[in-house]
């Protein structure tokens, strides 16, 4: 009984990993591999940062509010069909990363 608890357990810390770097893809291009580049020369970089930190930017770009370098319409784009379960997973995920 307990070998299939863990079992079950493990199952879903590793789908729950192999989402947030699926999540994370799209965002390669303009933020690197480990979030070390400024997008398209124009954010922080923003490997390590808070984690609600992150949540509000992405939520803000969501919302259309958040336009820091006059490119919020590139980011809104990007994050426009994340919901919020998914927002709050790729902000732990680039908080890992450095
Ligand atoms: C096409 C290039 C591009 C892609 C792809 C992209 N970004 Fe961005 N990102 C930008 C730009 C440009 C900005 C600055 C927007 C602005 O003017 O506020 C930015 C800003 C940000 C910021 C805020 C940084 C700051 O300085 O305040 C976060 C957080 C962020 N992006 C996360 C992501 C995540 C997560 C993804 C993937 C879902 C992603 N980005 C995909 C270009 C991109």
């Amino acid at each position: 009984m307990k070998k299939v608890i863990l079992s079950v357990v493990a199952a879903s810390l590793v789908a729950v990993s192999a989402s947030a770097t699926d999540l994370y893809k799209p965002c390669v291009a303009c933020h690197g591999a480990k979030a070390e580049k400024k997008g398209l020369g124009k954010s922080e970089i923003i490997a390590g940062w808070d984690v609600a930190k992150i949540v509000e930017s992405l939520k803000g770009y969501k919302a259309g509010t958040l336009n820091k370098y006059g490119m919020g319409g590139v980011m809104k784009g990007q994050v426009a069909k994340l919901n919020d379960a998914q927002i709050e997973e790729l902000a732990k995920y680039i908080n890992t990363l450095k």
